[in-house]
């Protein structure tokens, strides 16, 4: 025998101010989820992190919801502010003092954040210096120096991390290159052969870990106004921002977004690139 089937009509009204809040709700659902949320679960590494573009790179990852783990030469008031800023918006943090030239001290701080964390998803070699002079008055030491913490930092990260990148089937390395790495400067052989050597490292682990799930770029900022810059004459920061066509200097969170996007799966199949956050200075 078959059973009757009733329906029901169940009528529910709601007010204007209800509907508005409604929608208010599930936009700010929605925008946390999936704007604010681009690196949920992931676990970012960024060198040099205490003060400037390093920080900025390390906020901007946080907001997106990574834990980040970060190195700077101390953990002084700097370092201690960003892990507190980290922290602040909801998510792990933690400073370690390290020097990113020194291969040892760079494997010790992977296997500590590995241990703290759990695992490295991004890497961004960001520790960087500038020991500027003409080639004629160019000393062995600014030469060795500025290779040894610009480029030889970005080989001692990405040496200790690829294990873990490896075992984990993915991963996403970003080496803060500059424009200079590609245009060359007058003044800066030892800095920009070091961001040059940065942009062929990228691309090498590009095409080497690439069958692993491994992402490797390069980001090549122009004139980013930072402690690094502002020791510059008035005179050459003038004359940078007339070369520039949106004139007028990047800020760490200029490039701190470049950098969120190549570590986010918004760039699942950007690899090997060298991405110019320079106001269109270098095109
Ligand atoms: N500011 C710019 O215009 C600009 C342009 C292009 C590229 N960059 C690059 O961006 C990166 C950050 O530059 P910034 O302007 O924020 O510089 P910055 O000097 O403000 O910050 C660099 C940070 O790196 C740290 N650091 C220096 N040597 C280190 C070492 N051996 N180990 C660990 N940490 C070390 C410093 O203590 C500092 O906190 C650098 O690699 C720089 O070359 C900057």
């Amino acid at each position: 025998m078959r059973s009757k089937t009733r329906s029901f009509i169940i009528k529910v009204s709601f007010s204007d101010r209800e509907i508005k809040n409604f929608f208010l709700h599930l936009r700010l659902h929605l925008t946390f989820n999936f704007i604010m949320g681009l690196l949920k679960g992931k676990v970012a590494l960024v060198t040099g992190a205490a003060r400037g573009i390093g920080r900025a790179v390390a906020l901007e990852m946080a907001k997106e919801g990574a834990d980040v783990a970060f190195t700077d030469l101390a953990v002084d008031e700097n370092a201690k502010k960003t892990e507190a800023d980290i922290k602040a918006l909801g998510v792990r943090g933690k400073a370690y003092a390290s020097n990113a030239a020194s291969f040892e001290e760079a494997h010790k701080v992977v296997d500590e954040v590995v241990k703290d964390f759990g695992r490295v998803d991004i890497l961004v070699n960001n520790a960087g210096i500038t020991k500027d002079g003409l080639m004629m008055r160019m000393s062995e030491a600014q030469w060795d120096a500025v290779i040894g913490v610009n480029l030889k930092s970005a080989f001692n990260y990405i040496h200790a991390v690829t294990p873990v990148m490896v075992a984990q089937r993915g991963g996403s390395v970003i080496n803060m290159a500059s424009v200079v790495g590609v245009s060359g400067n007058a003044g800066q052989a030892n800095y920009s052969a070091s961001k040059a050597g940065m942009i062929g490292l990228a691309k090498s682990v590009a095409k080497e870990l690439g069958p692993r799930g491994i992402r490797a770029n390069a980001i090549a900022p122009g004139f980013i106004i930072t402690e690094m810059t502002e020791q510059l004459p008035d005179s050459v920061k003038e004359e940078w921002a007339k070369q520039i066509p949106m004139r007028r200097g990047g800020t760490p969170e200029d490039v701190a977004k470049a950098a969120v996007f190549l570590a986010s799966d918004l760039a699942s199949y950007v690899s090997g690139q060298t991405l110019h956050v320079c106001g269109a200075m270098n095109t």
